[in-house]
Protein backbone atom coordinates (compact mmCIF):
# COMPACT_ATOMS: atom_id res chain seq x y z
CA UNK A 1 0.00 0.00 0.00
CA UNK A 2 0.90 3.63 -0.79
CA UNK A 3 3.64 5.11 2.16
CA UNK A 4 5.32 6.54 -1.08
CA UNK A 5 8.43 7.43 0.79
CA UNK A 6 10.61 7.04 -2.25
CA UNK A 7 9.92 10.44 -4.30
CA UNK A 8 11.33 11.63 -6.91
CA UNK A 9 12.35 15.15 -7.83
CA UNK A 10 9.11 15.77 -10.07
CA UNK A 11 10.06 19.12 -10.89
CA UNK A 12 13.06 18.20 -13.03
CA UNK A 13 11.99 14.66 -14.44
CA UNK A 14 8.64 15.86 -15.13
CA UNK A 15 9.22 19.96 -15.58
CA UNK A 16 5.99 20.19 -13.38
CA UNK A 17 5.33 23.63 -11.98
CA UNK A 18 2.68 25.28 -9.47
CA UNK A 19 1.81 27.59 -12.86
CA UNK A 20 1.13 24.04 -15.07
CA UNK A 21 -2.29 23.83 -13.34
CA UNK A 22 -3.39 27.08 -14.48
CA UNK A 23 -6.75 27.95 -13.34
CA UNK A 24 -7.58 24.23 -12.68
CA UNK A 25 -10.89 23.74 -10.38
CA UNK A 26 -9.42 22.37 -6.83
CA UNK A 27 -9.60 19.60 -5.73
CA UNK A 28 -8.48 17.54 -8.90
CA UNK A 29 -6.19 14.45 -9.29
CA UNK A 30 -4.03 15.10 -12.28
CA UNK A 31 -2.53 11.75 -14.11
CA UNK A 32 0.43 12.34 -16.67
CA UNK A 33 0.24 9.83 -19.15
CA UNK A 34 3.96 10.87 -19.79
CA UNK A 35 4.68 9.25 -16.83
CA UNK A 36 2.06 6.91 -16.72
CA UNK A 37 3.63 5.17 -19.95
CA UNK A 38 7.27 5.41 -18.87
CA UNK A 39 6.48 3.32 -16.31
CA UNK A 40 4.30 0.81 -18.46
CA UNK A 41 7.43 0.53 -20.45
CA UNK A 42 10.18 -0.80 -17.91
CA UNK A 43 6.99 -3.37 -17.22
CA UNK A 44 6.86 -4.48 -20.29
CA UNK A 45 10.57 -4.52 -20.57
CA UNK A 46 10.36 -7.38 -17.40
CA UNK A 47 7.99 -9.20 -19.26
CA UNK A 48 9.90 -9.40 -22.54
CA UNK A 49 13.35 -9.91 -20.68
CA UNK A 50 11.57 -12.50 -18.38
CA UNK A 51 8.65 -13.93 -20.05
CA UNK A 52 6.56 -13.80 -17.10
CA UNK A 53 3.60 -12.04 -17.22
CA UNK A 54 1.96 -8.45 -15.21
CA UNK A 55 -0.93 -7.90 -14.46
CA UNK A 56 -2.58 -4.77 -13.10
CA UNK A 57 -3.53 -4.73 -9.59
CA UNK A 58 -6.72 -2.72 -9.68
CA UNK A 59 -7.03 -1.88 -5.90
CA UNK A 60 -4.02 0.38 -6.75
CA UNK A 61 -5.28 2.16 -9.67
CA UNK A 62 -8.62 1.52 -11.53
CA UNK A 63 -8.38 4.37 -13.31
CA UNK A 64 -10.64 2.73 -16.77
CA UNK A 65 -9.83 6.07 -19.26
CA UNK A 66 -6.46 5.03 -19.18
CA UNK A 67 -7.09 1.25 -19.73
CA UNK A 68 -6.40 1.84 -23.06
CA UNK A 69 -2.76 2.98 -22.92
CA UNK A 70 -2.16 0.31 -19.99
CA UNK A 71 -3.45 -2.57 -21.89
CA UNK A 72 -0.48 -2.09 -24.61
CA UNK A 73 2.07 -3.02 -22.38
CA UNK A 74 0.21 -5.50 -19.62
CA UNK A 75 -1.61 -8.84 -19.55
CA UNK A 76 -4.41 -8.44 -17.80
CA UNK A 77 -5.93 -7.36 -14.62
CA UNK A 78 -5.93 -8.01 -10.61
CA UNK A 79 -9.30 -7.86 -9.36
CA UNK A 80 -10.48 -8.32 -5.73
CA UNK A 81 -13.76 -8.26 -5.78
CA UNK A 82 -17.18 -8.66 -7.79
CA UNK A 83 -16.82 -4.98 -9.19
CA UNK A 84 -13.48 -4.53 -9.95
CA UNK A 85 -13.49 -8.13 -11.75
CA UNK A 86 -16.67 -7.32 -13.80
CA UNK A 87 -14.38 -3.74 -14.96
CA UNK A 88 -11.69 -5.18 -15.79
CA UNK A 89 -13.50 -7.80 -18.19
CA UNK A 90 -15.45 -4.80 -19.84
CA UNK A 91 -12.90 -2.05 -19.83
CA UNK A 92 -9.43 -4.40 -20.00
CA UNK A 93 -10.49 -6.86 -21.87
CA UNK A 94 -7.42 -9.11 -21.60
CA UNK A 95 -6.82 -11.86 -18.39
CA UNK A 96 -8.89 -11.51 -16.25
CA UNK A 97 -7.49 -12.57 -12.43
CA UNK A 98 -9.05 -12.38 -9.13
CA UNK A 99 -8.52 -13.26 -5.30
CA UNK A 100 -10.96 -12.77 -2.29
CA UNK A 101 -10.27 -13.82 1.30
CA UNK A 102 -13.83 -15.11 0.78
CA UNK A 103 -16.76 -14.97 -2.01
CA UNK A 104 -20.07 -15.27 -1.44
CA UNK A 105 -22.10 -17.15 -3.26
CA UNK A 106 -23.64 -14.47 -5.19
CA UNK A 107 -20.68 -12.65 -6.10
CA UNK A 108 -19.42 -16.06 -7.17
CA UNK A 109 -21.72 -16.51 -9.53
CA UNK A 110 -20.98 -13.21 -11.22
CA UNK A 111 -17.38 -13.65 -10.91
CA UNK A 112 -17.74 -16.94 -12.81
CA UNK A 113 -19.07 -14.95 -15.40
CA UNK A 114 -16.27 -12.75 -15.89
CA UNK A 115 -12.92 -14.44 -14.51
CA UNK A 116 -10.66 -16.45 -16.20
CA UNK A 117 -8.19 -17.46 -12.95
CA UNK A 118 -10.12 -17.65 -9.48
CA UNK A 119 -7.57 -17.89 -6.78
CA UNK A 120 -9.32 -19.10 -3.50
CA UNK A 121 -7.85 -18.37 0.08
CA UNK A 122 -8.50 -21.40 1.83
CA UNK A 123 -9.40 -24.81 0.96
CA UNK A 124 -12.62 -24.84 2.71
CA UNK A 125 -13.82 -21.93 -0.38
CA UNK A 126 -12.10 -24.43 -3.22
CA UNK A 127 -13.94 -27.59 -1.72
CA UNK A 128 -17.32 -25.18 -1.89
CA UNK A 129 -17.32 -23.71 -5.27
CA UNK A 130 -15.00 -26.33 -7.05
CA UNK A 131 -17.31 -28.49 -8.95
CA UNK A 132 -19.22 -25.00 -10.14
CA UNK A 133 -15.95 -23.71 -11.75
CA UNK A 134 -14.41 -27.12 -12.97
CA UNK A 135 -16.10 -27.72 -16.13
CA UNK A 136 -16.24 -23.61 -16.83
CA UNK A 137 -13.19 -22.33 -18.95
CA UNK A 138 -11.91 -21.09 -15.57
CA UNK A 139 -8.11 -21.32 -14.17
CA UNK A 140 -8.21 -22.36 -10.42
CA UNK A 141 -5.46 -21.37 -8.20
CA UNK A 142 -5.02 -21.55 -3.87
CA UNK A 143 -3.13 -18.28 -1.97
CA UNK A 144 -0.87 -19.74 -0.08
CA UNK A 145 0.66 -17.91 3.23
CA UNK A 146 5.01 -18.38 3.76
CA UNK A 147 4.45 -17.40 6.51
CA UNK A 148 7.73 -14.90 5.43
CA UNK A 149 7.43 -11.30 6.54
CA UNK A 150 9.77 -8.73 4.50
CA UNK A 151 6.80 -6.08 5.48
CA UNK A 152 7.79 -3.86 8.60
CA UNK A 153 4.58 -2.44 9.09
CA UNK A 154 2.17 -5.22 10.58
CA UNK A 155 -0.96 -3.54 9.20
CA UNK A 156 0.51 -4.12 5.82
CA UNK A 157 1.93 -7.50 6.10
CA UNK A 158 -0.16 -10.33 4.80
CA UNK A 159 2.50 -12.84 6.16
CA UNK A 160 2.09 -11.38 9.83
CA UNK A 161 1.29 -13.53 13.07
CA UNK A 162 -2.79 -14.77 12.66
CA UNK A 163 -3.00 -13.50 9.19
CA UNK A 164 -6.28 -14.25 7.39
CA UNK A 165 -4.82 -13.95 4.07
CA UNK A 166 -3.50 -17.26 2.18
CA UNK A 167 -3.31 -21.08 3.30
CA UNK A 168 -0.01 -21.76 5.65
CA UNK A 169 1.92 -25.33 5.00
CA UNK A 170 0.11 -26.47 8.52
CA UNK A 171 -3.36 -26.13 6.70
CA UNK A 172 -2.38 -26.98 3.38
CA UNK A 173 -4.32 -30.35 1.67
CA UNK A 174 -2.64 -31.59 -1.02
CA UNK A 175 -5.23 -34.55 -1.40
CA UNK A 176 -7.52 -31.59 -2.63
CA UNK A 177 -5.45 -30.17 -4.91
CA UNK A 178 -6.98 -32.05 -8.13
CA UNK A 179 -8.60 -29.14 -10.16
CA UNK A 180 -6.01 -26.44 -8.57
CA UNK A 181 -3.99 -25.26 -11.60
CA UNK A 182 -1.93 -22.10 -9.77
CA UNK A 183 -0.44 -21.31 -6.43
CA UNK A 184 -0.54 -17.92 -5.54
CA UNK A 185 1.38 -15.48 -2.72
CA UNK A 186 1.55 -12.25 -1.97
CA UNK A 187 3.73 -11.36 1.03
CA UNK A 188 5.34 -7.81 0.06
CA UNK A 189 4.77 -4.53 0.06
CA UNK A 190 6.40 -1.59 -1.78
CA UNK A 191 9.55 -4.09 -1.64
CA UNK A 192 12.74 -4.35 -3.62
CA UNK A 193 13.58 -7.15 -5.44
CA UNK A 194 16.12 -8.98 -3.13
CA UNK A 195 12.67 -9.23 -1.17
CA UNK A 196 11.12 -11.27 -3.47
CA UNK A 197 14.41 -13.52 -3.75
CA UNK A 198 14.14 -14.58 -0.19
CA UNK A 199 10.73 -15.05 -0.34
CA UNK A 200 10.57 -17.19 -3.08
CA UNK A 201 13.06 -19.30 -1.11
CA UNK A 202 10.81 -20.01 1.62
CA UNK A 203 8.02 -20.32 -0.98
CA UNK A 204 9.73 -22.67 -2.72
CA UNK A 205 10.75 -24.89 0.25
CA UNK A 206 7.27 -24.94 1.48
CA UNK A 207 5.70 -25.70 -1.42
CA UNK A 208 7.78 -26.51 -3.72
CA UNK A 209 6.94 -29.86 -3.89
CA UNK A 210 3.62 -29.21 -4.90
CA UNK A 211 4.68 -26.97 -8.23
CA UNK A 212 5.25 -29.89 -10.71
CA UNK A 213 1.50 -30.52 -10.92
CA UNK A 214 0.60 -26.92 -11.49
CA UNK A 215 0.51 -24.53 -14.78
CA UNK A 216 1.37 -21.27 -13.41
CA UNK A 217 2.19 -19.29 -9.84
CA UNK A 218 1.51 -15.68 -8.67
CA UNK A 219 4.54 -13.76 -7.41
CA UNK A 220 1.05 -11.33 -5.89
CA UNK A 221 1.75 -7.28 -5.70
CA UNK A 222 4.28 -5.07 -3.72
CA UNK A 223 7.58 -5.13 -6.10
CA UNK A 224 8.13 -1.41 -6.57
CA UNK A 225 9.72 -2.12 -9.60
CA UNK A 226 9.29 1.74 -10.93
CA UNK A 227 10.90 3.03 -8.24
CA UNK A 228 14.08 5.01 -8.96
CA UNK A 229 16.10 2.74 -6.81
CA UNK A 230 14.69 -0.99 -7.88
CA UNK A 231 16.90 -3.15 -8.35
CA UNK A 232 15.42 -4.38 -12.13
CA UNK A 233 18.23 -6.39 -13.03
CA UNK A 234 18.23 -9.08 -10.02
CA UNK A 235 14.26 -9.06 -10.26
CA UNK A 236 14.72 -10.23 -14.12
CA UNK A 237 17.32 -12.59 -13.02
CA UNK A 238 15.06 -14.32 -10.32
CA UNK A 239 12.37 -14.98 -12.28
CA UNK A 240 14.36 -16.19 -15.15
CA UNK A 241 16.41 -18.69 -12.75
CA UNK A 242 12.61 -19.66 -11.23
CA UNK A 243 11.70 -20.49 -14.52
CA UNK A 244 15.01 -22.64 -15.15
CA UNK A 245 13.67 -24.49 -12.20
CA UNK A 246 10.28 -24.48 -13.19
CA UNK A 247 10.19 -24.11 -16.97
CA UNK A 248 6.77 -25.52 -17.47
CA UNK A 249 5.72 -22.36 -15.10
CA UNK A 250 3.50 -19.31 -16.54
CA UNK A 251 4.89 -16.63 -13.64
CA UNK A 252 2.55 -13.96 -13.06
CA UNK A 253 3.32 -10.39 -10.98
CA UNK A 254 0.22 -8.29 -10.40
CA UNK A 255 1.54 -4.81 -8.73
CA UNK A 256 -0.82 -1.80 -8.23
CA UNK A 257 1.67 1.00 -7.15
CA UNK A 258 4.29 0.32 -9.73
CA UNK A 259 1.90 0.75 -12.22
CA UNK A 260 1.19 4.51 -11.75
CA UNK A 261 3.76 5.48 -8.98
CA UNK A 262 4.68 8.92 -9.16
CA UNK A 263 2.53 9.53 -12.19
CA UNK A 264 -0.17 11.90 -10.90
CA UNK A 265 -0.61 14.59 -8.40
CA UNK A 266 -3.16 15.75 -6.62
CA UNK A 267 -4.25 19.56 -7.15
CA UNK A 268 -5.72 21.64 -4.12
CA UNK A 269 -6.13 24.77 -2.39
CA UNK A 270 -5.74 26.73 0.70
CA UNK A 271 -9.20 27.87 2.10
CA UNK A 272 -8.29 29.50 5.39
CA UNK A 273 -5.49 30.40 7.55
CA UNK A 274 -5.49 30.94 10.94
CA UNK A 275 -2.98 30.41 14.59
CA UNK A 276 -3.39 28.11 17.53
CA UNK A 277 0.36 28.48 18.91
CA UNK A 278 1.38 27.83 15.01
CA UNK A 279 -0.25 28.46 11.88
CA UNK A 280 -2.77 26.24 10.44
CA UNK A 281 -4.24 26.39 7.13
CA UNK A 282 -7.16 24.74 5.87
CA UNK A 283 -7.24 22.92 2.61
CA UNK A 284 -9.68 21.61 0.06
CA UNK A 285 -8.32 18.29 0.41
CA UNK A 286 -8.75 15.97 3.52
CA UNK A 287 -6.86 13.52 4.31
CA UNK A 288 -9.16 11.24 5.59
CA UNK A 289 -11.08 11.11 2.55
CA UNK A 290 -8.82 11.89 -0.14
CA UNK A 291 -5.57 10.72 1.33
CA UNK A 292 -6.45 7.97 3.37
CA UNK A 293 -3.24 6.36 3.28
CA UNK A 294 -1.46 9.22 4.83
CA UNK A 295 -3.23 8.39 8.26
CA UNK A 296 -3.41 4.29 7.36
CA UNK A 297 0.45 4.06 6.78
CA UNK A 298 1.14 7.42 8.18
CA UNK A 299 3.39 9.15 6.09
CA UNK A 300 4.09 12.37 4.85
CA UNK A 301 3.41 13.47 1.41
CA UNK A 302 5.64 15.46 -0.51
CA UNK A 303 4.12 19.25 -2.06
CA UNK A 304 5.42 20.55 -4.67
CA UNK A 305 8.61 23.73 -3.44
CA UNK A 306 7.32 22.89 -0.05
CA UNK A 307 9.89 21.13 2.67
CA UNK A 308 9.80 19.69 6.13
CA UNK A 309 9.02 21.62 9.21
CA UNK A 310 11.64 23.37 9.66
CA UNK A 311 13.26 23.87 5.98
CA UNK A 312 11.91 27.04 5.39
CA UNK A 313 10.75 30.02 7.10
CA UNK A 314 7.05 29.82 6.84
CA UNK A 315 5.79 27.15 8.81
CA UNK A 316 2.49 25.49 8.24
CA UNK A 317 0.11 22.28 9.87
CA UNK A 318 -1.81 22.03 6.82
CA UNK A 319 -5.49 19.98 7.67
CA UNK A 320 -8.52 19.20 5.78
CA UNK A 321 -12.30 20.46 5.87
CA UNK A 322 -13.65 17.81 7.82
CA UNK A 323 -14.62 17.87 11.15
CA UNK A 324 -12.11 15.01 12.08
CA UNK A 325 -9.99 16.02 14.75
CA UNK A 326 -7.50 14.07 12.99
CA UNK A 327 -7.94 14.79 9.51
CA UNK A 328 -4.51 16.70 9.20
CA UNK A 329 -1.81 16.13 6.39
CA UNK A 330 1.07 17.51 8.45
CA UNK A 331 3.44 19.92 8.84
CA UNK A 332 5.13 21.66 6.42
CA UNK A 333 7.54 24.91 5.79
CA UNK A 334 7.17 27.04 2.17
CA UNK A 335 10.01 29.63 1.19
CA UNK A 336 7.45 32.20 0.81
CA UNK A 337 3.78 32.81 3.17
CA UNK A 338 0.92 31.19 1.84
CA UNK A 339 -2.28 32.88 1.52
CA UNK A 340 -5.66 32.06 0.89
CA UNK A 341 -6.07 30.66 -2.54
CA UNK A 342 -2.92 29.34 -2.52
CA UNK A 343 -2.35 26.29 -5.00
CA UNK A 344 -0.70 23.27 -2.96
CA UNK A 345 0.36 20.27 -5.30
CA UNK A 346 0.98 16.94 -3.90
CA UNK A 347 2.99 14.24 -5.36
CA UNK A 348 2.57 10.68 -5.98
CA UNK A 349 -1.21 11.03 -5.66
CA UNK A 350 -2.77 8.94 -7.70
CA UNK A 351 -2.25 5.40 -6.23
CA UNK A 352 -4.60 4.06 -3.18
CA UNK A 353 -6.56 7.33 -3.35
CA UNK A 354 -9.48 7.69 -6.25
CA UNK A 355 -10.04 3.91 -5.24
CA UNK A 356 -10.24 4.81 -1.75
CA UNK A 357 -12.04 7.92 -1.89
CA UNK A 358 -15.22 8.88 0.32
CA UNK A 359 -17.83 11.54 1.31
CA UNK A 360 -17.66 11.17 4.90
CA UNK A 361 -19.28 14.99 5.96
CA UNK A 362 -20.11 15.24 2.37
CA UNK A 363 -16.84 15.93 1.24
CA UNK A 364 -16.46 17.01 -2.20
CA UNK A 365 -14.90 14.06 -4.31
CA UNK A 366 -11.43 15.49 -6.29
CA UNK A 367 -11.76 15.75 -10.05
CA UNK A 368 -9.79 13.75 -12.70
CA UNK A 369 -7.92 15.00 -15.52
CA UNK A 370 -5.25 13.80 -17.42
CA UNK A 371 -2.15 15.33 -18.59
CA UNK A 372 -1.66 14.87 -22.21
CA UNK A 373 1.93 14.21 -23.90
CA UNK A 374 1.83 18.10 -24.84
CA UNK A 375 1.72 19.13 -21.25
CA UNK A 376 -2.60 19.92 -21.62
CA UNK A 377 -4.51 19.07 -18.97
CA UNK A 378 -8.22 18.28 -19.36
CA UNK A 379 -10.05 17.33 -16.95
CA UNK A 380 -12.66 14.13 -17.59
CA UNK A 381 -14.81 13.37 -14.74
CA UNK A 382 -16.16 15.88 -11.78
CA UNK A 383 -18.09 14.90 -9.19
CA UNK A 384 -21.02 16.09 -7.58
CA UNK A 385 -24.23 16.32 -5.17
CA UNK A 386 -25.68 12.66 -6.81
CA UNK A 387 -22.09 11.11 -6.32
CA UNK A 388 -22.53 11.89 -2.53
CA UNK A 389 -26.35 11.53 -2.85
CA UNK A 390 -26.20 8.08 -4.30
CA UNK A 391 -24.67 6.13 -1.67
CA UNK A 392 -27.16 6.93 1.00
CA UNK A 393 -30.74 6.14 1.09
C1 LIG B 1 -3.36 -9.93 -3.42
C2 LIG B 1 -2.73 -8.62 -3.78
N1 LIG B 1 -2.15 -8.49 -4.99
C3 LIG B 1 -1.59 -7.33 -5.38
C4 LIG B 1 -1.57 -6.22 -4.54
C5 LIG B 1 -0.94 -4.94 -5.03
O1 LIG B 1 0.11 -4.57 -4.19
P1 LIG B 1 0.97 -3.25 -4.48
O2 LIG B 1 0.03 -2.15 -4.81
O3 LIG B 1 1.66 -3.01 -3.19
O4 LIG B 1 1.89 -3.56 -5.60
C6 LIG B 1 -2.15 -6.32 -3.26
C7 LIG B 1 -2.14 -5.18 -2.35
O5 LIG B 1 -2.61 -5.19 -1.25
C8 LIG B 1 -2.75 -7.55 -2.87
O6 LIG B 1 -3.34 -7.69 -1.67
Amino acid sequence: MAKKVFIEPWIDKTGWKAGDFGDIQTPCYVVDKNRLEKNLKILAKVQKDTGCKILIALKGFAMFSVFGIIRKYLCGVAASSLNETRLGFEEFKKEVHVFSPAYTEKDFAGIMRYADHIVFNSFSQWKKYRRRVLHKKISCGIRVNPEHSEVKISFYDPCGSLSRLGVTMENFEPKNLKGIEGLHFHCLCENNADALGRTLKVFEKKFGEFLPQMKWVNFGGGHHITRKNYDIKLLCQIIKDFKKRYPHLQIYLEPGEAIALNAGVLVARVIDIFKNKMNIAILDVSAACHMPDVLEMPYWPQILGAGKRNQYPYVYRLGGPSCLAGDIIGDYSSPKPLTIGSKLIFFNMVIYTMVKNTTFNGMQLPSIALRDKMGKIKVIKKFGYKDFKNRLS
